[in-house]
C-alpha cells in the first residue's frame, strides 16, 4: 500500500452498520457472532470439533480434533476419513439433485448450466477416465484449464479418487507450467485446446506441449478438453480427448475415502525466493474452513447465485468457486473471460442476466471498472444483488465507496475479506449481518480465529492502536499443512520468524504489515517481504529477477514495486546489461524483448511495467542492493536519503534518469 493510502486509512472515520433488514434475515447477526466468539474462546477445540461434525459427512468419524504434538505441523481430525467430492456432490443429490450447481457463460456469450446431478455424473465419468489411466490415491495431476466448468469437474474428479490436484493458472507460461509439473511429479495433465480470453484464443494445448517438451519425465498422459475447437496437435499414445476418454464410461464412481489429513491439492504461490512454493492443503480441515467461511461471510442461502470472479487457478477460485459453495450445496456463476469484453459493462450484464445475488471480486477489477465511469453499471438492473465482497489486496477507501454507492446503491453490505493461499479460507472479514464496516478495513478475525499485531521481536504491540506484523496466534483447520517436499522451509517461512512464546504459542507470520485501530479493526497495509501484489496476484520480486537474468543480455536485475492506480502495484525492473549498455532505439528494442522474455518465463501478469537499463545497482559496501532506494526511484520521489555510504553513489542519479 502506498503512503497515501496509509494516510487515508488512518484518517478514515466512516462506519457503516449492517441494515436492520439484512441483519434480521442473516445467518449470523451480532448476537450470534458474539455467541460464536465466546464459544471459541471458551473451548477452542470443542468449537471446531462441533462444526466438523455438523457440517461435514464423515466415512469414519474422527475422535481427535487437534493434534499439536508436532507443532507447527498441526493435524486436524486426523483419525477421521471422508471424501471431499462426496461432501460437495453426492450428499446433495437426494435433496438438491435438480438444483443448479453451476451457471456458466463463455466470453463469447455461450452458456451452459449443470444441476448437481449433472455435475455429479460428469465428475464420475472423468474420475473413471483418470482411474483407467492407472492414477491412484496420492498421485498428482496438474490441471491447466480455462476458467470453466471443466476445471471444477476435474478438481472434483481428482478429489473423488484421493488424487492430489495442482491447478496451474492458464495465464502462466510453458516454462512456469513445466516447473510446477516437475515439482509435483504429476503423472497426468488435464488441459484444453484453448480458451477465450480478452477477445483472443489462448492456446493452452500448445503451451502444455512446450512444457512437456522441456522436461516433465513423470507425465504419462494428457487429457484434453475441447473448448475453442481450433487445430491442435495430439501426440499418439500420450494425449486423449476428454470427450472420447469419458464417452463410454459409467456416470457413477465410488468415492475413495481418505484420512482427513490426506492432501487435497497443491497450489503454487510466490514467496521471497525465486522458486514458487507448493502450498499443501488437506481434505478435512480445508473443506471445513472453505464451507463454514462461505456460509458465514457470504451469508449463503438456498436461492442465492454466488459469483466469485476469481479464476480457479488461484486459491480464491478453489475455496469460493469449487469447494466452499459446493460443499454448501449452493449455485455458483462461472464466467470464462475478462471484465472488459466486449465492454466494461460485462460483469454487470452477467449479474443482471443471470440474477447474481452475491458478487465477490478484487479491488483491481473495481478500480478498473470505476475508471470507465458509473454510467456503465447504471445501465444494468443490479437489483438482485444483496451482498458484495472484495479480496486479494487492500481496497482503498475510494474504491470501497464507489463499490458501495454505484454497485451497492448505498444499501448492500461489503465484505472485505483478508486471507492467503496459505490460510485456505477467509481469516478476517466482516460478517454482513453483524459487523459495522469501515471502508478499507477487513475488520476482525472470524469466530474461531485469532490474530495479533507484534513488533520486530514478536512481542504483542499493546495500546489503543497498534502497528506491526500481522500474526495468527492459534492454528486453524484450513491452514496449509506444509510446503510440498520442503517441510523445513514451511517451518522457517511461517513459524520461524519469532520465538515460540512461553505458553507454547507458535506465531504464524502472515508476511503482511497491519494497523489495528481503537475498535480492534485490522487495516492491512501490504507485504513485509519481497512479494508484490499485482492486480491481486502475488509475485515474488526474486522470481521476476531470475526470469530477467535468464536472458543472455542481462547481467543483473533488481525488481521492486511502485503504486499503480488500477493494479495496486506495478513491476519495476532495474537491469544491468552484459557488455556495453545499449541506448536509443537499441535500448527500446531490448526493453521490449525483456518484457516478452518475462512473459515467456512466468506469464503475461509478470511483465515489468517499467524497465530501466543502468550501469549498476545501488549497493551497500557489503554488496546488498538498497531496495528502499530503488522503490523511491521507481516512484519518482526526490532522493533525500544519505547515499554517501553506497559503494557506487553516482549510480543513483543515473537510475533516476538524471545523468
Ligand atoms: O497481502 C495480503 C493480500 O494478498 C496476500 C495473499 O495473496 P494470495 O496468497 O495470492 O491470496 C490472495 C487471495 C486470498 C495477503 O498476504 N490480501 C489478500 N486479501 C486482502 C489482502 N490485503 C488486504 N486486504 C485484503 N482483503
Amino acid at each position: 500500500m502506498s503512503s497515501d493510502n496509509f494516510q487515508s486509512v488512518l484518517t478514515e472515520t466512516r462506519v457503516f452498520p449492517p441494515s436492520a433488514e439484512f441483519a434480521a434475515a442473516a445467518r449470523v447477526n451480532a448476537a450470534k457472532m458474539a455467541e460464536l466468539r465466546a464459544a471459541a474462546a471458551a473451548d477452542f477445540t470443542g468449537f471446531w470439533g462441533a462444526y466438523a461434525k455438523s457440517e461435514l459427512s464423515w466415512a469414519t468419524p474422527f475422535k481427535t480434533v487437534l493434534d499439536d504434538s508436532k507443532a507447527p505441523n498441526y493435524r486436524w481430525f486426523h483419525d477421521g476419513t471422508l471424501n471431499a467430492s462426496y461432501n460437495c456432490l453426492d450428499r446433495h443429490l437426494a435433496t438438491k439433485g435438480d438444483k443448479i450447481a453451476i451457471r456458466y457463460e463463455g466470453e463469447k456469450g455461450d452458456t451452459r448450466n449443470y444441476t448437481y446431478r449433472e455435475l455429479h455424473a460428469e465428475v464420475c465419468k472423468l474420475a473413471n477416465a483418470i482411474k483407467a489411466k492407472g492414477i491412484v490415491k496420492g498421485d498428482r495431476v496438474v490441471l491447466y484449464l480455462p476458467h470453466s466448468p471443466e476445471a471444477v469437474i476435474a478438481m472434483q474428479a481428482c478429489a473423488r479418487l484421493g488424487v492430489i490436484h495442482s491447478v496451474v493458472f492458464g495465464g502462466f507460461s510453458a516454462t512456469a507450467l513445466r516447473d510446477r509439473i516437475e515439482d509435483t511429479g504429476a503423472k497426468l495433465v488435464i488441459t484444453a485446446d484453448g480458451n477465450q480470453r480478452g477477445g483472443n484464443v489462448v492456446d493452452l494445448k500448445k503451451a502444455c506441449d512446450e512444457a512437456l517438451a522441456l522436461g516433465c519425465p513423470s507425465v504419462e498422459g494428457v487429457i484434453v478438453a475441447k473448448r475453442t475447437g481450433h487445430a491442435i496437435t495430439m501426440k499418439d499414445g500420450r494425449d486423449a480427448w476428454w470427450h472420447e476418454a469419458t464417452a463410454k464410461l459409467p456416470a457413477d464412481c465410488e468415492p475413495v475415502n481418505v484420512e482427513a489429513e490426506h492432501p487435497l491439492f497443491l497450489l503454487y504461490t510466490s514467496g521471497s525466493t525465486g522458486k514458487p512454493k507448493g502450498i499443501q492443503h488437506c481434505t478435512g480441515g480445508y473443506l471445513l474452513g472453505a464451507m463454514l467461511s462461505a456460509q458465514w461471510v457470504f451469508d449463503l442461502k438456498e436461492d442465492d447465485l454466488f459469483w466469485c470472479t476469481a479464476d480457479v487457478g488461484w486459491v480464491t477460485g478453489h475455496s469460493y468457486v469449487t469447494y466452499g459453495p459446493l460443499a454448501n450445496g449452493a449455485s455458483v456463476m462461472i464466467y470464462e473471460g475478462v471484465p472488459t469484453v466486449p465492454d466494461a459493462g460485462r460483469f454487470w450484464k452477467i449479474c443482471q442476466d443471470h440474477g447474481v445475488t452475491i458478487f465477490y471480486t478484487a479491488p483491481t477489477a473495481i478500480r478498473a471498472l470505476m475508471k470507465s465511469g458509473e454510467e456503465i453499471p447504471n445501465q444494468y438492473d443490479l437489483s438482485e444483488l444483496r451482498l458484495l465482497g472484495s479480496v486479494g489486496e487492500p481496497i482503498n477507501p475510494e474504491a470501497w465507496m464507489w463499490y458501495h454507492r454505484v454497485i451497492g446503491k448505498e444499501k448492500l453490505p461489503i465484505v472485505d475479506t483478508w486471507w492467503q493461499t496459505e490460510t485456505g479460507s477467509i481469516m478476517m472479514s466482516p460478517l454482513p449481518g453483524a459487523t459495522p464496516t469501515k471502508p478499507g478495513s477487513c475488520t476482525q478475525p472470524l469466530p474461531g480465529l485469532f490474530a495479533d499485531v507484534v513488533d520486530e521481536m514478536g512481542e504483542p504491540v499493546v495500546g489503543k492502536t497498534a502497528g506491526g506484523y500481522l500474526v495468527l496466534t492459534k492454528p486453524w483447520p484450513s491452514m496449509l499443512r506444509t510446503i510440498w517436499g520442503d517441510n523445513e522451509r514451511y517451518k522457517k517461512t511461517y513459524y520461524g520468524q519469532f520465538p515460540v512464546r512461553p505458553d507454547g504459542t507458535h506465531l504464524y507470520v502472515a508476511g503482511d504489515s497491519t494497523h489495528r485501530d481503537e475498535d480492534g479493526y485490522y487495516w492491512i497495509l501490504g507485504r513485509t517481504d519481497d512479494v508484490l501484489n499485482v492486480s491481486g496476484h502475488r509475485l515474488g520480486t526474486m522470481e521476476v529477477e531470475s526470469a530477467l537474468v535468464s536472458h543472455p543480455r542481462v547481467a543483473e536485475a533488481a525488481v521492486v514495486g511502485r503504486p499503480h492506480e488500477v493494479k495496486g502495484e506495478a513491476v519495476c525492473a532495474f537491469v544491468i546489461c552484459k557488455g556495453v549498455r545499449p541506448t536509443g532505439d537499441e535500448a527500446l528494442a531490448l526493453i521490449k524483448e525483456l518484457r516478452e522474455h518475462v512473459a515467456k518465463e512466468i506469464g503475461p501478469i509478470a511483465k515489468p511495467d517499467d524497465i530501466r537499463l543502468a550501469d549498476g545497482l545501488p549497493k551497500t559496501r557489503s554488496g546488498k542492493i538498497m531496495r528502499r532506494l530503488l522503490r523511491s526511484i521507481a516512484k519518482g520521489e526526490e532522493i533525500t536519503q544519505d547515499v554517501s555510504t553506497l559503494e557506487n553513489p553516482g549510480i543513483v542519479a543515473q537510475l533516476a534518469g538524471k545523468a
